[in-house]
């Protein structure tokens, strides 16, 4: 790219391809690829193609979960009708669908198909809500009202099959890059493997190809195909199933420890995937450590080198706004997040996310007083906001598949190859198929690479007008109950837990100058918590240490309610075994036991 010639991954990530395409009939053609993306009767295509021999509707019927993989996303229009078939039936399972592409439409150029397919007119505003791909990799998208979760890795085929990551299978495959002659790589040995290894022996298959070749790769893999008739004037298309390796859906009864925003994420995805979860937490409240402070905000700074934090810090923030807009639950403000231009390191990290081009995520002036602030200067970041943790912790474990424990003291575990026994204070003892242990600061205990850090919020009125966060040395938040909560400060050595007055006096100092105020502003209130963080400032998620049922969550720092969600979503992927949120390099990077 122009002007960035050491392009890291994290800012790599940010350059989206597009189709170049010409437009016949209301229908794309791919310039790319000198092929056609669909035809005229391309529904009832997809509906003999992948839908009836994929027994979709059949399957919607089951009230179980469902997870299809897709080579070949294009405008999504098989997803839509998956969708369609899906919601039929209404289903109470939830619809994974997984699917990959090198590169992705534009809105405009979606709408045109919602214009021409009338049938899927009814499913455009709910799909308009959440689908926004953003970076290149793993973009996951969550249609609540629809109970369906869309995966969209944005990159080459190849690249996908390194990076997916988990013990997931498939349960129907549609086979849909452009005619295997002109895109022989979407149909080559290693995606015909990457099939063969994510199958199970009820996983069906399908694709409007009729290739030898194709058939042969399958059925050497161990699918039996069969030649179908093809769609209207075509005389065959494949279509068949796997015949190896039982797959049960394996509901498991996991224990959470800890409700903060660890704990209660994981517990949340582990219930939209069926697994029952029994959540402890020491006090008599959730969300009793720092997710419960009062206010949270969304820090979306990741900086320009291939350092796997900078990818996690990209690919954690648009997850979580994305993940906290789809609940809906009044927690959530999604007001953009602003940083000001303050000091050379600051403004050199704006020039180069000018060089992005990105309009639709940067935006570089205020010319409409957004952000509240006065002479705004710096960068807004269109996505993102605040939240009300407490609140919204609450909402995610509301799900009837969780029991929440109060007053729950976790002391130790003992495990052997198919259980887990907890130990609580007062010889309690209960035993799971799984452990989660997200108890914040409790984790010291079961890694020596984690350490504390003494945390301050200093409350006081500074300004009814800002809109959004805004970051320079710390943050400052929009009013809540008459309240700017600053944020905050970082106290590595410390003995107790007193509020340190003169430093919350020099937080407030610092932004009443911000904002030209002469500082007359008392303090009204504090809340002083405790931070996690490791050795190498990522955060621990994943299997603790030899023992396959347990699992360490924690480590957050400074990013919990960006970290959080996807990091829970990976845990419960591994506990099911379904798809990460995460690509395997950066799952690799939060490993536990990465520390030597
Ligand atoms: C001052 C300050 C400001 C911050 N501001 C932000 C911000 O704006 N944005 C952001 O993203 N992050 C922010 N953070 C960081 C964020 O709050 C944390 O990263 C996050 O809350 C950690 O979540 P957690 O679930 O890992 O741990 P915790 O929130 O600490 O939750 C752990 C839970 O486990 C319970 N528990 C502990 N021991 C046991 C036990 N033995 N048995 C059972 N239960 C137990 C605790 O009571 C607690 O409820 C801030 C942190 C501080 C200190
Ligand atoms: C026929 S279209 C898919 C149509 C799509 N299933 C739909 O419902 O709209 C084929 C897709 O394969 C994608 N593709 C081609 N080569 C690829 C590659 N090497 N890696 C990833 N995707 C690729 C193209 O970008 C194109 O969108």
């Amino acid at each position: 790219m122009k002007g960035l010639d050491n392009v890291s991954d994290a800012f790599h990530k940010l350059t989206l391809e597009t189709h170049q395409l010409k437009w016949e009939n209301d229908l794309p053609f791919s310039l790319d690829s000198n092929d056609i993306f669909f035809q005229d009767d391309a529904l009832d295509e997809i509906e003999h193609v992948f839908i009836e021999p994929n027994l979709i509707l059949q399957r919607a019927l089951k009230n179980t979960n469902l997870v299809i993989g897709e080579i070949g996303f294009g405008f999504g229009l098989n997803f839509l009708s998956t969708c369609k078939s899906w919601l039929k039936n209404s289903n109470n399972g939830l619809l994974t669908f997984i699917s990959i592409d090198h590169k992705v439409p534009t809105q405009t150029e979606i709408k045109r198909l919602f214009k021409k397919f009338k049938i899927l007119k009814d499913l455009e505003d709910e799909f308009f809500k959440s689908f926004d791909p953003i970076h290149n990799g793993i973009n996951k998208f969550f249609f609540s009202n629809w109970n369906v979760e869309l995966i969209l890795y944005i990159g080459d085929v190849i690249d996908a099959i390194r990076d997916l990551n988990g013990g997931f299978m498939m349960d129907a495959w549609y086979l849909d890059g452009f005619d295997p002659k002109a895109n022989p790589v979407m149909w080559s040995n290693g995606v015909l493997d990457f099939i063969k290894i994510h199958s199970h022996k009820n996983t069906t298959i399908s694709t409007f190809s009729a290739a030898g070749f194709i058939r042969r790769g399958l059925s050497e893999r161990g699918f039996e195909v069969e030649r179908k008739k093809g769609f209207k004037f075509k005389r065959h298309h494949l279509a068949g199933s796997y015949s190896q390796i039982e797959q049960k859906q394996n509901y498991k009864r996991v224990a959470v420890v800890g409700s903060g925003v660890a704990g209660c994420s994981t517990a949340y995805h582990l219930a939209k995937n069926g697994h029952t979860v029994e959540l402890f937490e020491i006090n008599e409240e959730i969300s009793s450590g720092a997710s419960g402070n009062p206010l949270a905000a969304l820090y979306p700074r990741f900086n320009p080198n291939e350092q796997p934090i900078n990818t996690l810090n990209l690919s954690s923030f648009f997850y979580a706004d994305r993940f906290y807009k789809s609940l809906n639950c009044g927690a959530y403000f999604r007001t953009g997040v602003a940083f000001l231009n303050h000091d050379k390191r600051t403004e050199k990290w704006i020039k180069k996310l000018k060089m992005l081009n990105r309009e639709d995520l940067f935006v570089f002036s205020d010319e409409k007083n957004s952000t509240g602030y006065e002479n705004f200067e710096g960068v807004i970041f269109n996505h993102g906001g605040y939240l009300d943790p407490v609140k919204m912790n609450g909402y995610l474990i509301e799900h009837k598949n969780i029991n929440v424990n109060k007053n729950y003291e976790f002391k130790s575990f003992d495990s052997n190859s198919s259980s887990v026994k907890l130990h609580f204070q007062d010889n309690k003892e209960l035993t799971f198929d799984c452990l989660v242990l997200a108890h914040g600061p409790g984790l010291i205990n079961f890694s020596s690479n984690l350490a504390l850090s003494k945390g301050q919020l200093a409350a006081a009125k500074i300004s009814d007008s800002i809109h959004m966060p805004i970051n320079s040395n710390g943050y400052i938040l929009p009013l809540k109950d008459e309240i700017n909560w600053i944020g905050s400060s970082y106290e590595n050595q410390f003995q107790n837990m007193d509020v340190n007055k003169s430093k919350l006096q020099e937080m407030i100092e610092f932004q009443c100058d911000q904002f030209n105020l002469q500082n007359t502003q008392n303090e009204c209130g504090s809340k002083t918590q405790i931070r996690v963080i490791s050795k190498d400032k990522l955060p621990i998620s994943g299997q603790y240490k030899e023992y396959k049922n347990v699992f360490l969550l924690g480590g957050l720092g400074s990013r919990g309610f960006c970290y959080g969600p996807i990091l829970g979503d990976h845990i419960a992927s591994l506990i099911g075994k379904n798809i990460s949120p995460l690509e395997k390099i950066l799952t690799d990077s939060l490993q536990p036991n990465r520390f030597k």
